[in-house]
């Protein structure tokens, strides 16, 4: 059986089945796993007590029911809200204890200061050949490929100017750019020189296929039946 990352073209579910479930939940995973999704895409930020935690905003505000930044709270406080349907906040290692084997992850470090337990995650789930590790931060980047060179790791960027020479002068094998500005011509650039090419975030079956027609390796959708409709 081929590897997660291994397929001719990827759909990454963004946050999981985030178009169905709470984003960023077990539920929202499992859903997307459900849904024949071979990747998952999740955001990672570090609690006030230093635990690594799975969502995507520097605050709680809009995705559970409390306020405040997720930085000035604990895990059990953290723990103690509603992320949707009754979900809690997941931490990284519940979400990967939970689901390796079943996928692969595409993991954002949302902020600095996170790296090096996630690397630590990342060795004793045993899942460095099923993880790349996303940013737009470069630092972040650096510091995943220092502390562990066999992790693959990918630059995200809106409009893709310049995110060639960035990516391969970071040590990455992906580039992930918004798919209004993905071109023709950049996914060529990038692949002649030994990288990947994904997407973000593409919810139009259309523009799906499009994507697909002019090469790109993969797309980070909220709809893992984006393909199938
Ligand atoms: O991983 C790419 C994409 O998720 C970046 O945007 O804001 O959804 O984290 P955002
Ligand atoms: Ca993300």
């Amino acid at each position: 059986m081929k590897g997660f990352f291994e397929k001719d073209f990827l759909l990454i579910s963004h946050r999981g089945a985030s178009r169905y479930e709470p984003e960023n939940t077990l539920r929202s995973f499992r859903r997307a796993i459900e849904m024949g999704s071979g990747v998952i895409e999740l955001d990672v930020r570090r609690t006030l007590d230093g635990h690594l935690v799975v969502i995507h905003d520097r605050t709680v505000n809009r995705t559970t029911d409390g306020k405040g930044a997720v930085s000035g709270k604990t895990l059990s406080e953290l723990r103690s809200l509603d992320a949707g349907k009754g979900e809690r906040i997941p931490t990284l290692e519940e979400v990967m204890g939970n689901f390796s084997g079943q996928c692969g992850f595409v993991i954002e470090l949302k902020e600095k200061g996170t790296e090096k337990q996630t690397v630590s995650l990342i060795k004793a789930h045993g899942l460095i050949k099923d993880v790349v590790v996303v940013s737009f931060l470069k630092d972040c980047l650096r510091e995943v490929k220092t502390l562990c060179p066999d992790v693959i790791t990918g630059l995200i960027t809106v409009f893709g100017i310049g995110c060639v020479r960035s990516a391969l002068l970071l040590g990455c094998r992906v580039v992930a750019t918004n798919h209004h500005f993905m071109t023709r011509r950049l996914v060529s650039d990038a692949q002649r020189n030994g990288l990947l090419v994904c997407c973000w975030t593409v919810n139009d079956t259309k523009r799906g296929e499009k994507l697909a027609a002019i090469g790109v390796n993969g797309v980070i959708t909220d709809k893992p039946d984006l393909l199938r409709a």
